[in-house]
């Protein structure tokens, strides 16, 4: 374990990482070598990507809620937000699968390598439904060891006792937040509304507003300042999905790790999908047959991707979207800046707001 002191909370998180799987070495080599391989890929999915987000704020409310980072205890709450990154283990390879990506991070998603490991053994049976098989346990796996390490953190009961009903609410609210955009893509619902209760759920709750919470009831705050980052954190959280939203259809691959059009090949019902067919409903009952007949098809072409670019920037939804954005962070940054947070945890959460929301592309 690194210094709680002196590393940044990228470093202390993988530590905490490493460590953990350390622990569990033993147990796994005891199920022989195909299973020593096999958590050998969740591990380095772990390890070699991710910006460590969650942890991150949860980590820096702690501190600014009054936790000392040189303290005994720190070790132990950098052990308790880093098992976060197991829950997001969880969320991301399960969700590659629901989503059929085949990128994740620049590499291969879990259930892809996994097929292409049985496919090139000349194993029997379906080599997809193998990968997803793999990446389908190892998820639960994740999802199980995330539980763990919080438990096992060395954090205090009564410290315990306070993240406990917070970490189960996360958990209940990002599967649903998955659920309903599934249930979104299935064309159940295409409203504004719709898609910001999917954003609020799966991405606002799950990445900044519960983390945030997670580090005030490790630090024992007061109900004032936990309220305030729960408002900030889920302003932040919706901004960030919004952001990610743009990038999704604009955005660089080279940056963001995912093919570009993606999200309208997928199908993804977006915000910005559902602003853009609300305005050209409104405005451009052509460009709205366009959108709703490209999202969801596969083989979209770059002209057609292209099609679907000019139509969100023409019809107002790409400068409605970033007004969204730019309103939620604004209000965010007011409700941190009114709160007690400890002055330089509350600089670190304003870059960290800002670094999520801003345009990368
Ligand atoms: C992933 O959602 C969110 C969770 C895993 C909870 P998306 O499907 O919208 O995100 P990406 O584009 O695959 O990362
Ligand atoms: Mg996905
Ligand atoms: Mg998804």
């Amino acid at each position: 374990m690194l210094g709680a002191g002196t590393a940044k909370p990228r470093e202390l998180v993988e530590a905490a990482l490493i460590e953990f799987f350390a622990s569990r070495t033993e147990q796994v080599a005891e199920l022989g070598d195909r299973y020593v391989t096999a958590v050998r890929e969740l591990t380095e999915f772990v390890l070699r990507g991710g910006k460590r987000v969650r942890p991150a704020f949860a980590w820096t409310a702690w501190l600014g809620a009054g936790g000392n980072s040189t303290s005994d205890g720190a070790a132990s709450i950098v052990r308790a937000c880093s098992a976060l990154e197991l829950v997001q283990a969880c969320a991301l390879i399960h969700d590659d699968i629901i989503d059929a990506s085949v990128t994740r991070r620049g590499f291969p998603t879990v259930h892809v390598a996994f097929a292409d490991r049985h496919r090139s053994a000349n194993w029997s049976g379906s080599s997809e439904r193998f990968g997803e098989s793999a990446a389908i346990l190892l998820g639960d796996l994740a999802l199980c060891w995330a539980d763990d390490m919080l438990r096992e953190s060395g954090i205090d009961d009564a410290a315990a006792a306070r993240v406990s009903p917070v970490w189960s609410a996360m958990r209940t609210e990002v599967l649903g937040g998955q659920l309903l955009d599934i249930e979104a893509e299935a064309g159940l619902d295409e409203t504004i509304d719709a898609a910001m209760r999917v954003n609020r759920y799966k991405t606002a709750a799950y990445t900044v507003e519960r983390p945030l919470q997670i580090g005030a009831v490790l630090a024992d705050a007061a109900p004032d300042l936990t309220a305030a980052y729960r408002s900030f954190g889920t302003d932040i959280g919706l901004a960030f999905q919004l952001r990610d939203d743009l990038l999704g259809v604009f955005g660089d691959p080279g940056v963001t790790g995912k093919p570009s059009g993606d999200d309208i090949r997928e199908g993804k019902r977006t915000v910005l999908m559902a602003v853009g067919m609300k305005l050209a409903d409104r405005d451009s009952p052509v460009s709205a047959r366009t959108l709703r007949s490209t999202l969801g098809t596969i083989d979209l072409s770059e002209d057609r991707i292209a099609d679907v670019r000019s139509i969100l920037c023409d019809i107002g939804a790409v400068a409605d979207v970033e007004r969204r954005i730019e309103d939620l962070t604004d209000r965010a940054l007011e409700t941190l800046a009114e709160s007690a947070t400890e002055p330089g945890a509350a600089a670190q959460l304003r870059a960290m707001a800002i670094a999520a929301t801003q345009r990368t592309y």
